[in-house]
């Protein structure tokens, strides 16, 4: 990809409330070629996250390849539990973080970037919260169940029906999922295994309705594991990076580029005719059928390297 290929386009990605998860890597791999960024940071965290940024804290991974720093030119608070400021229940709307940074539901945020910037070219959904996630799928509550599909499937639907208006033809969304939703991960529990399933079919449903409607692509990226805040919460994340070096085609560890590279791909003209896909970028470990490292494998012959 040539230097400069998202100059002149503009982004809005979900998600970044610090600078080790997903959606920094992929705002880095966008701005890295130009692309003007903007960032929706979830309500409780933007202080902590707009303070850490001022304050230089995020310096050394804001470092673009030719020195200069990447650039965020507006951040906005975003609740994606919420659409329109009429669904935010009374104990938020009198939270004090949220009353610090109003105008954050999905549709006042969408509302604010086409008053102030006009149209995006780019939307990414990096987000996922699930209260129960600790949980298995059988001990989860129905709230909690539910609280995890709002806000990691449904805010991708609302996403884009209130950007949607706002990406202009052949523009391109962009979600992250995780394997669980197709194969049985232990320990990724509350509902999100069934969130994440959800939001891989909503990409198929999406992109067809929404390329229909206004000409934009949807696409999921399958990740693999990465010790982000949010997987780190979920409390297993390191032996998932060991399992996925033990067994996966490729050994090594993912870096959160490994993502912005695809992202980048997948934001750019160059995937013109690429929609309602999943991309795995996950070292190939979706692709493995046996656990290799499995003692019940090791009586025999090793496994062909
Ligand atoms: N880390 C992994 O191993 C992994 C693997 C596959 C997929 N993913 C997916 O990647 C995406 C990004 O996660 P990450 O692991 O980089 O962690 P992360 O902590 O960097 O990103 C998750 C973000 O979601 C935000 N968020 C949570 N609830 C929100 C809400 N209601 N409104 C707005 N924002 C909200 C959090 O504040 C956080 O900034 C998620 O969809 C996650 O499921 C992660």
């Amino acid at each position: 990809m040539t230097k400069g290929s998202m100059q002149g386009k503009r982004a809005f990605i979900a998600g970044v409330g610090d600078d080790q998860g997903y959606g920094w890597a992929i705002a880095k791999a966008l701005a890295e070629e130009g692309c003007e960024i903007l960032i929706g940071t979830w309500t409780p965290i933007l202080k902590i996250f707009t303070t850490s940024l001022q304050s230089g804290k995020f310096d050394e991974s804001r470092k673009l390849s030719d020195g200069s720093l990447m650039e965020i030119a507006r951040i906005y608070p975003l609740d994606a539990t919420f659409d329109q400021p009429e669904d935010v229940p009374q104990e938020i709307r009198e939270n004090k973080r949220y009353q610090a940074a109003p105008n954050y539901t999905i549709s006042e945020v969408a509302q604010l970037v086409e008053k102030e910037y006009g149209t995006i070219d780019v939307l990414v959904h990096s987000l996922a919260n699930a209260p129960e996630v600790k949980k298995p799928l059988l001990d989860t509550s129905r709230s909690g169940y539910l609280a995890a599909l709002s806000s990691s499937s449904y805010s991708l639907v609302s996403l884009i029906a209130h950007f949607g208006p706002l990406i202009q033809k052949g523009g391109s969304v962009l979600s992250l999922t995780y394997m669980a939703s197709e194969r049985a991960v232990p320990g990724y529990g509350g509902g999100m295994s069934s969130a994440k399933a959800a939001l891989e079919s909503d990409t198929r449903t999406l992109a067809f309705e929404a390329g229909r409607r206004w000409g934009i692509r949807i696409n999921t990226i399958s990740a693999g594991p990465l010790r982000s805040r949010a997987a780190r919460a979920i409390g297993f994340i390191d032996k998932m990076i060991d399992y996925s070096h033990a067994n996966a085609p490729l050994q090594r560890e993912m870096a959160a580029e490994d993502v912005g590279a695809a992202a980048l791909f997948l934001s750019s003209d160059r995937s013109a005719a690429v929609t309602g896909t999943i991309l795995y970028v996950d070292n190939g470990m979706h692709a493995m059928g046996v656990a290799v490292d499995s003692p019940a494998l090791a009586a025999d012959e090793p496994a062909h390297a």
